[in-house]
C-alpha cells in the first residue's frame, strides 16, 4: 500500500486481517509510525522507501496506491514503475478522474505493468471493515488480485461487494457515478432536514426519531441512518447540538461536478445530480447569500401545514426522488458503457453497491431486481418494479414542491426529480417550437410529425 492516510491504513489493516500479509509506505514518517503501532500484532510492515516496498513484495507484486487523485497518482507512479517487473499490479485506489485513469491505463500497458483503476467506497469505516470496491481495467489484473478483494469487501446477502466493472477506466467510471448519486441523495436530505425543521418545526430529537422511523421502511440505507444519528450529537464547545453550529457551506472534492460534466458530454439528463451540484455552490456562496437575503426577506409564509402530513410527503418524497438519482445515475453509466466500450454489467453495479458503500439502501434490492429482469434497462422509471412506487409518491413529491415554494425555501433537487419524470412521461413536449425556432433563425430543419426526414420551411 502506497499512501498511509487513515483510508490506505485502514485498509491495510483490513487486508491483513483476512490473513494476507501487507506492505505499507508513506512519505511521511509519522504515518510509517502510525500503522506500524496499529498494526502490532499483524502480519503487518511499515517500509521508509518504495524502492524497500518494492522489494519486500511477492511477485508478480500487487501495489495499491491510496493518495489524493491528480497530478501526485502521477508523482508516484513516475517514481514506482522503474522499480516494476512485467507482470506486476498497480491499483490507483482513489477517487481519480475517469480520463486520467484511461491514461495511465494506456501508458503503463507499453510497459507491461498491469493498472487497475478502482474505485472504493464507505469511507474510513468501510476500509476497515469491508468496502464497496469497483475494479476496472481488465479480468486478467482482477484475476490476480480477486481473492484479496473478495476477501476485505464488504459482505451482503447477494455476496461481497466488488466485482470486475469492465474495461479500461470504468471502474473510475463508475465510482464518479457513484459519488454523483451520493451527492443527489445527501442534498435531497438536505432538503428535506430543511422543511421539516423551518416549516414542520420539528426539534433535533424528533428529526432523529423520524430518520430513524424511516430507516425500518423501503427508505432504509446509509445515509438515513447517519442522518438520524447527527441530530443527537451535542456540541463540546457550546450548550447546542452540534449540527446547529456547523456552518451552512457545502464544501466539494469535485466528483459530483466531474458527474453532471460527464452526463453534458453523453448528452443523458441528470438534473437531480445537476442540483445537488449546483447546491453546494450556491451553499458556499454564504456571503452573497447573506447580503441578497437583506434585500428580499423576510417574506411572510402565507401556508399553514398540518406537521404528520408533512413528514409523510418528505418520506415519500424522498423514496420518489432517490429512485430517480439511481434512475439517473444508472441511465448515465449505461450510456457511457456504450461509449466508452467498458461493458459494464449495471446489475452487478447495483449488487456491489449493496453494502459497504455510501449509498447502499434497500432500494438498490428493487433496483437490481429490474436490472435482473431486463438487462437492457434504459431507465429503471420504466421497469414494472417502479411504475406503482413512482406513481404513487408522486403527489407527496409535488406537495412538497409546492410548500417549499410558498415558503420560498429552495427545494431544487425534488422539483429536478419531479420535472424529470414529468418531462420523461410526456408524449408531446412544447420542443416543437424550439425546433420552429432554430429553423426560423437559422434553417436548421425540423423533422415533422407525419413524415421521416429533414424539412425547412421559408418563414418569411
Ligand atoms: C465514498 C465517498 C468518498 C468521497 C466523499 C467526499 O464513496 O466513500 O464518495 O469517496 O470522497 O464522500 O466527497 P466530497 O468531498 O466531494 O463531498
Amino acid at each position: 500500500m502506497i499512501g498511509l492516510g487513515t483510508m490506505g491504513r485502514n485498509l491495510v489493516l483490513n487486508i491483513a486481517d483476512h490473513g494476507f500479509s501487507v506492505c505499507g509506505y508513506d512519505r511521511d514518517v509519522a504515518q510509517q509510525q502510525r500503522l506500524t503501532g496499529e498494526g502490532t500484532g499483524k502480519p503487518v510492515l511499515a517500509v521508509a522507501s518504495m524502492q524497500q516496498l518494492v522489494d519486500s513484495l511477492e511477485k508478480p507484486a500487487k501495489i495499491m496506491l491510496l493518495v489524493p487523485a491528480g497530478k501526485i497518482v502521477d508523482a508516484v507512479l513516475a517514481e514506482l514503475v522503474p522499480l516494476l517487473q512485467k507482470s506486476d499490479i498497480v491499483i490507483d485506489g482513489g477517487n481519480s478522474h475517469f480520463t486520467d485513469t484511461d491514461k495511465r491505463y494506456t501508458q503503463l500497458q507499453q510497459s507491461g505493468v498491469h493498472f487497475m483503476g478502482m474505485g472504493v467506497s464507505g469511507g474510513e469505516e468501510g476500509a476497515r471493515l469491508g468496502p464497496s470496491m469497483m475494479p476496472g481495467s481488465n479480468e486478467q489484473s482482477f484475476n490476480a488480485v480477486k481473492n484479496i478483494l473478495e476477501s476485505i469487501a464488504a459482505k451482503t446477502e447477494d455476496g461481497p461487494c466488488v466485482t470486475f466493472i469492465g474495461n479500461g477506466a470504468a471502474g473510475h467510471y463508475t465510482k464518479m457515478v457513484h459519488n454523483g448519486i451520493e451527492y443527489a441523495m445527501m442534498q435531497l436530505i438536505s432538503e428535506v432536514y430543511g422543511f421539516l425543521k423551518s416549516v414542520g418545526g420539528l426539534s433535533n430529537a424528533a428529526l432523529q426519531q423520524t430518520f430513524a422511523d424511516w430507516n425500518n421502511t423501503g427508505l432504509r440505507g446509509f445515509l438515513i441512518e447517519i442522518t438520524a444519528d447527527v441530530f443527537l450529537k451535542k456540541d463540546d464547545k457550546s450548550d447546542s447540538f452540534i449540527i446547529d453550529m456547523i456552518l451552512d457551506k457545502a464544501k466539494q472534492k469535485g466528483t459530483g461536478m466531474w458527474t453532471s460534466q460527464s452526463a453534458m458530454d453523453l448528452n443523458i439528463p441528470i438534473p437531480v445530480i445537476d442540483a445537488a451540484v449546483s447546491m453546494r455552490y450556491l451553499s458556499a456562496m454564504k456571503e452573497d447569500r447573506v447580503a441578497t437575503a437583506a434585500k428580499y426577506y423576510p417574506v411572510e409564509n402565507i401556508v399553514t401545514i398540518n406537521k404528520e402530513h408533512l413528514v409523510n410527503d418528505c418520506k415519500n418524497a424522498l423514496q420518489f426522488a432517490f429512485i430517480l438519482a439511481y434512475a439517473q445515475g444508472l441511465h448515465l453509466l449505461s450510456a457511457a458503457s456504450k461509449a466508452y466500450s467498458y461493458d459494464v454489467n449495471i446489475a452487478e453495479v447495483v449488487r456491489i453497491w449493496k453494502g459497504g458503500c455510501i449509498i447502499r439502501s434497500s432500494l438498490l434490492n428493487e433496483i437490481r431486481k429490474a436490472y435482473l429482469e431486463d438487462s437492457t434497462l434504459t431507465n429503471i422509471i420504466q421497469s414494472t418494479v417502479f411504475i406503482d412506487v413512482l406513481k404513487n409518491s408522486r403527489t407527496a413529491v409535488a406537495n412538497i414542491c409546492s410548500i417549499s415554494m410558498q415558503h420560498s425555501m429552495p427545494a431544487t433537487a425534488f422539483a429536478a426529480s419531479l420535472n424529470y419524470f414529468d418531462a420523461y412521461c410526456t408524449q408531446r413536449l412544447p420542443a416543437n417550437l424550439i425546433q420552429a425556432q432554430r429553423d426560423l433563425f437559422g434553417a436548421h430543419t425540423y423533422e415533422r410529425t407525419d413524415a421521416t426526414g429533414s424539412f425547412h420551411t421559408d418563414w418569411k
